[in-house]
């Protein structure tokens, strides 16, 4: 276990900044790619834990990817190129891993075995086990198929129209998968629009996906062929320097190509209501995943609510969100976010209690949480709980901190961000 001192910030963060690519969309091009017929090439992969899981799964099932830093190159066979692995298939920390891949491996005549560390295996999988199981695929695992390991044969599959009780791009993504290789058409209807990487991805392959409201629908027995991908920077990782910005003060950061999806973008909308100091430029909105160049500058800031349909779209960022709010001026009530206690760690009791540590005033509610602001913050020994997201809050939490604040167990970032802590020194 490691961890990592911060100090506080006494003069502002400034520079200009890029961050690492986006995580979602670099599962999703080594997967599409490995389904492909011909070469995929992805240029600003994300070369961090996670998604290299993805590519090692990839590779066990026998396609051909050659990986350098951001650059990947993928030799497609098509679906029926997919080999039956002979070793369980590994995930690590990655909850889109296993449920996107359970979704392609659910259409393969084979067997595959799926596990991760010791927090996947608290995640739950019964929500993609159930519309796996409805089109057909032999689906086992622990607590009958709620939880890690996994075990699927694949094959035989039919097209439903599936309601998913919860707004989640995973669900969603893994149905749809399933459906691109069942019989007919697949139709899925979340409560509120989550992530669309899958379904913008799929075109970019040239599958046609149908959007209507919620409701997404694949005909199966498309095939995919490989292309060139250009991936942004993750703004669920620019989300940590644009609140470091907003709330340290003197800052002023500038930080480039970052993903600008709307349905990812929700972190704007609350900083901007919160009265944040945050500009957007250079927005290209043509590209297939569209980007920008957002600046930040410290400025005062007022609590807000925030719940409905923004939820899903800023669902990763509400830990860093919640520091913000303990240094805005009144309450921040956060609710319809009761699926933050299925993430990497449950990310209500998880921000409560750490933030809670240097003196904040967080309360927990079933589906979210109460921040008391402005509350100063003191240094003092806090723990990530293994969760990226967590650790990456509380170093930036550690640059307001009177004192010096330790983030204990802060390897849990590499899984999305192995260079967090040089990009902040750097500002400083
Ligand atoms: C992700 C979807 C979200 C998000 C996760 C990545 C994805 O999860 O929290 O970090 O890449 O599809 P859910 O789909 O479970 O909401």
């Amino acid at each position: 276990m490691s961890s990592h001192i911060v100090a506080k910030n006494k003069q502002g963060l400034t520079g200009t900044m890029h961050v690492p690519s986006d995580k979602s969309i670099s599962h999703r091009a080594v997967m599409l790619g490995s389904l492909a017929k011909g070469k995929t090439i992805v240029n600003g992969f994300l070369n961090a834990e996670d998604c290299l899981q993805t590519i090692s799964c990839f590779r066990q099932m026998g396609v051909a990817i050659t990986q350098e830093d951001a650059y990947v190159e993928i030799e497609g066979n098509g679906l029926a190129g997919l080999q039956e692995p002979r070793e369980v298939l590994e995930l690590g920390n990655s909850g889109t891993t296993i449920r996107l891949l359970a979704g392609i491996l659910a259409g393969r005549p084979f067997h595959s075995v799926l596990q991760g560390d010791a927090s996947l295996a608290t995640r739950p999988m019964g929500r993609i086990a159930k519309p796996l199981r409805l089109m057909g695929a032999a689906i086992d695992g622990r607590g009958n198929g709620m939880y890690t390991p996994l075990s699927v044969r694949g094959g035989g599959l039919r097209g439903i129209d599936y309601q998913s009780p919860v707004a989640s791009a995973q669900v969603k993504s893994a149905v749809l998968l399933a459906g691109l290789q069942a019989e007919g058409t697949t139709s899925v209807t979340e409560p509120a629009l989550s992530r669309d990487h899958t379904e913008r991805m799929l075109r970019a392959f040239g599958v046609q996906v149908d959007v209507n409201g919620n409701t997404i629908a694949i005909e199966g027995g498309q095939t995919l062929t490989g292309t060139t991908l250009n991936i942004p920077g993750d703004i669920s990782s620019a989300a940590f320097f644009l609140v470091a910005g907003a709330v340290v003060p003197e800052s002023s950061i500038l930080i480039q190509n970052v993903g600008m999806n709307p349905t990812r973008s929700g972190i704007i909308d609350a900083l901007q209501d919160m009265g944040a100091s945050l500009t957007i430029k250079h927005f290209d909105e043509k590209r297939a995943e569209p980007a920008a160049d957002l600046h930040i500058q410290s400025g005062p800031l007022r609590g807000i609510e925030l719940g409905g349909d923004l939820i899903p779209r800023l669902i990763d960022e509400i830990p860093v969100i919640a520091l913000a709010a303990t240094q805005a001026e009144g309450r921040t009530v956060i609710k319809d976010a009761a699926e933050l206690k299925v993430k990497e760690t449950n990310r209500i009791d998880t921000v409560a209690m750490e933030l809670n540590k240097m003196g904040a005033h967080v309360e927990p509610t079933d589906d979210g949480m109460i921040i008391h602001g402005p509350t100063p913050l003191k240094g003092t020994t806090v723990n990530s709980h293994g969760d990226h997201r967590i650790g990456m809050m509380l170093a930036i939490a550690g640059c307001i901190a009177e004192g010096e604040t330790v983030v204990e167990n802060s390897e849990a970032i590499h899984v999305s961000f192995p260079d967090f802590f040089e990009r902040l020194e750097g500002l400083y």
